[in-house]
């Protein structure tokens, strides 16, 4: 069951994050429905502009549909991820995609306000929600790379006033992670007081926290055992920390990375291990157990285990209501 960010961040609001994990490929797509209903939780499955490139958007839009098929029992999002504006109208045109980002976060306050406005009238018009950006992460996101030190945290009173102005249905905030494998730079982690901040002026307001990668320690050593060169100083987000800040009013947390690390792991054993075979099947069957797994274990982490029927029911009573 597709179901738009708006609607279910009301449910998890306070109580639990929902994952979002974004998806290039039909092993990624299994993986992610499997590791969903294997832990009972609803998701975000996110499509970036990189993605719709690399596969074509005809060919996920296949995939995730083909999907819904064979897990019926999934609840999800489908979202484009650091959209721009006329990435968002293509989405909020096809009818497809139940949530937008519009990532004008690179533009002046005044800029990002006016775009972010603009795009809200047009998902709003045909129930789509949309996240926007305000503050800036460090690493890459897209074709846009924020040196260190240009990243800036979200100012709270800001945050406020953009969300009145923009009537957005969630906000990304800039609260210390980053893109990528190298985060933090040796300096924790999460800015939890500013993150609080937020909440205060934002009271049940659903916010996103973008780069939470925990990037394991453990996986950096085995892609590295298995030939790989990635710098060992890769570092992430303590995934510990996922509940204290979906306490805060983090509803959506984004994990990239991660994803790609099980794969690069799991290619990288498997034919070190198999070095006469060439059947991508093989490490393809490894990979979506083994993704599964990985999601199943972050649902435990985002407290999103075991809330699968009650999401729905929650969803189904909210449109009811709408209805009558
Ligand atoms: O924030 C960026 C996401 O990790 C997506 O990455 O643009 O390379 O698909 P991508
Ligand atoms: P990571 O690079 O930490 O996985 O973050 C992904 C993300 O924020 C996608 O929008
Ligand atoms: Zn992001």
């Amino acid at each position: 069951m597709i179901v738009t960010a708006a609607e279910l961040f009301k449910v998890a609001y306070g109580r639990f994050a929902v994952g979002a994990y974004n998806i290039n490929n039909m092993e990624q797509t299994h993986g992610l429905f499997r590791g969903a209903i294997q832990s009972q939780s609803p998701f975000v499955i996110q499509i970036s502009r990189g993605a719709r490139k690399y596969a074509d958007k005809r060919m996920l839009e296949a995939m995730i549909r083909a999907a819904e098929t064979i897990y019926p029992d999934a609840v999800f999002v489908v979202h484009l991820d650091h959209g721009d504006e006329a990435t968002c109208y293509d989405c909020i045109d096809s009818g497809f995609y139940s949530s937008v980002m519009i990532d004008a976060s690179h533009e002046p306050f005044e800029k990002n306000v006016e775009i972010t406005r603009r795009v809200v009238e047009r998902a709003h018009a045909k129930g789509v929600s949309v996240e926007a950006e305000l503050g800036m992460l460090g690493g890459v996101e897209e074709d846009i790379k924020v040196e260190d030190g240009h990243a800036c945290l979200t100012d709270p009173d800001q945050a406020k006033e953009f969300v009145q102005l923009t009537g957005c249905d969630s906000l990304a905030c800039a609260i210390g992670t980053s893109h990528g494998a190298y985060k933090f730079k040796g300096r924790q982690s999460i800015h939890f007081d500013v993150l609080e901040k937020i909440q205060q002026r934002l009271p049940g307001f659903p916010l996103v926290m973008h780069g939470s990668s925990s990037v394991p320690q453990s996986e950096i050593m085995r892609i590295n055992a298995a030939g790989g060169k990635l710098d060992p100083s890769a570092c992430g987000v303590n995934d510990d920390e996922y509940l204290p800040a979906a306490k805060l009013g983090v509803t959506k947390i984004n994990i990239d990375t991660d994803g790609r690390l099980v794969w690069t792991r799991v290619h990288r054993e498997y034919f070190r291990d198999h070095p006469e075979d060439f059947d991508f099947r093989g490490p393809g069957r490894v990979f979506m157990t083994e993704y599964a797994n990985f999601i199943a274990s972050r649902s435990e982490k985002l407290g999103s285990k075991n809330t699968l029927s009650e999401v729905r029911a929650a969803i189904l009573e909210q449109r009811k209501n709408k209805a009558a």
